[in-house]
């Protein structure tokens, strides 16, 4: 079995980590969508690292859920895997999943970078004296290390999946917890399932990928995704 799996901000609800988009998304009367920007950042940067402090400190104390589970088991059963997340917590890794299985598209919320110069750290302790830390080596101010709203993924990371892709066909493409807003996640899927081998999306409401889908599994991620795995293993 060759799988790909793409996962959104659904997957981490049940561990208690608020989506972006729907009623429990807004921070503070404030628009999420509208916070993650540069335009946000270059505003007001100590508002944008408050949310992300608030947000870091919320995955710290959350656990990763039986989606998150399900999706590390599928992993050890598949003959090759890759899961794209646009999540940046570090659940799915928490669960179990191999970082050369992952590639996380949007970043990495523990990793604090240079707004300027190529300076970038994974719990770089230093920040915690300043409200809007300032870069060591060029003094300009630091920022989370994502990718936000408007700017390009990261080119390492992108080629990762491209050569998944062009490697083959999968078997198996899931698409978990995603409003699949951006076009590529969409291009992802439909390259992926280019076979039609089978195209599963887990999600209660509806996408612009369930036109797409050969199968829709309308139940939250941490249920359907445990008992999609077992089904998919006995077979
Ligand atoms: P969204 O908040 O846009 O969408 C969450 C999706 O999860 C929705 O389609 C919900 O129906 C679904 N959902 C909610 N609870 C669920 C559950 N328990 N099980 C399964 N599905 C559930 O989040 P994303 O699609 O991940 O990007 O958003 C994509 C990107 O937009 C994010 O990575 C972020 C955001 O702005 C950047 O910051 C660049």
């Amino acid at each position: 079995m060759r799988v790909l799996v793409i996962t959104g901000a659904g997957v981490s609800a049940e561990s208690g980590i608020p989506t972006f988009r729907g009623k429990d998304g807004y921070w503070r009367n404030f628009d999420p969508a509208k916070l993650a920007t540069p335009e946000a950042f270059a505003r007001d940067p100590e508002l944008v690292w408050e949310w992300y402090r608030e947000r870091r400190q919320r995955i710290r104390n959350a656990q990763p859920n039986a989606a998150h589970a399900a999706i590390a088991k599928l992993a050890q059963h598949a003959d090759e895997f890759l899961l794209v997340t646009q999540n940046v917590d570090d659940l799915h890794a928490r669960a179990g999943l191999a970082k050369q299985n992952m590639v996380q598209i949007h970043g990495d919320i523990f990793v604090t970078k240079c707004s300027r110069c190529d300076f970038r750290r994974r719990d770089y302790e230093q920040e915690q004296r300043d409200v809007v830390p300032k870069c060591p080596e060029c003094d300009a101010l630091m920022r989370p290390g994502v990718v936000w709203f408007g700017e390009q993924l990261t080119w390492d990371e992108l080629q990762r999946i491209e050569s998944y892709l062009d490697r083959g066909p999968c078997d198996l493409v899931i698409v978990a917890g995603t409003t699949a807003t951006f076009g590529y996640i969409i291009d992802w899927a439909l390259r992926a399932n280019r076979h039609g081998g089978g195209l599963i999306e887990v999600n209660p409401e509806e996408t612009p990928l369930s036109q797409f889908a050969t199968r829709l599994v309308r139940e939250p991620a941490a249920v359907a995704l445990a008992l999609l795995v077992n089904q998919l293993i006995e077979l």
